[in-house]
């Protein structure tokens, strides 16, 4: 593991909620403000690392690890995994069949977790039933770490949008940001681009307000706790321990 790495995990059991959107977008935000960024790609479907393979200069680079890649007898996992030396940013994609042994995998050694969740009732429900299987699972309750919902591909004044609000409101979890169904981002995904890597284009203003929530979050939760070994003591829900932001108004 990279001590001076802060690792945030995206995941969700349930496909298509945007995982690879809000992965790649972190990734790229991270890179463009200077620092050095692993993506690292835990899907076999592969899709992060395909947004990586057409990434090119001048935007700033991110170092891919494909961590699905099956190893040989000859290369252990750990050595398939090696990262630079001067990582200060890894943003973990997952796949969308994640059960507790993946869980096993994925929850080690990272800060913060980034559930992106769509405004359906399915999603919803399914959302719901992971955030929960995550929680309980052994590695998260003996080291809990700050769990957060973004919700996507919201649709403002729609019924599923009252349904989110609602559902969001019960979450033991904070929503942190809401990202508009927007075609910005299928245009970013073939370009091997962030939002940040267009800042200066009137078209992505909008959405940056969101992305800088998010990234404030994730800044606030792993900056160091002066308190945060007595805090990891309370159990399963600690991360709440950490200081609350206010809750996404989902109003974009
Ligand atoms: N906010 C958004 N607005 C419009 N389209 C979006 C948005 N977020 C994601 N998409 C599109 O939705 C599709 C699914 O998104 P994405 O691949 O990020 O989901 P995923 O959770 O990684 O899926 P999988 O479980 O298959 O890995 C993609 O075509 C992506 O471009
Ligand atoms: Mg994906």
């Amino acid at each position: 593991m990279e001590p001076n790495a802060l690792r945030i995990l995206v995941v969700n059991g349930k496909g298509g909620c945007g995982k690879t959107t809000i992965a790649t977008n972190l990734a790229a935000a991270y890179a463009r403000a200077g620092h050095h960024v692993v993506l690292m790609d835990h899907d076999a479907q592969a899709s992060s690392t395909h947004w990586w393979a057409e990434r090119a200069a001048p935007l700033p680079p991110i170092h891919l690890c494909e961590a699905h890649r099956r190893t040989s007898m000859y290369t252990t996992r750990a050595f398939a995994q090696r990262l630079p030396p001067d990582v200060d940013r890894i943003v973990i994609d997952t796949p969308s069949a994640v059960g507790d042994r993946e869980l096993d995998d994925l929850l080690r050694g990272v800060d913060a977790i980034v559930v992106p969740l769509l405004p359906s009732s399915i999603d919803i429900r399914a959302g719901a039933r992971f955030i929960s299987q995550m929680l309980s699972h052994r590695l998260y309750r003996t080291r809990p770490v700050p769990v957060a919902v973004v919700a996507n591909r919201v649709q403002q004044n729609t019924p599923t949008h009252s349904k989110l609000i609602h559902f969001l409101e019960g979450l033991d979890v904070p929503a942190i940001a809401t990202f508009r169904d927007s075609a910005i981002y299928t245009g970013l995904a073939d370009d091997g681009c962030g939002i940040f890597d267009l800042e200066a284009d009137a078209s992505v203003a909008r959405e940056l307000d969101q992305w800088h929530k998010l990234l404030s979050w994730i800044d606030q939760v792993c900056r160091p706790q002066p308190t945060k070994k007595a805090t990891m003591r309370r159990g399963p829900l600690a991360a709440s321990a950490h200081p609350r932001p206010e809750r996404a108004t989902l109003h974009t």
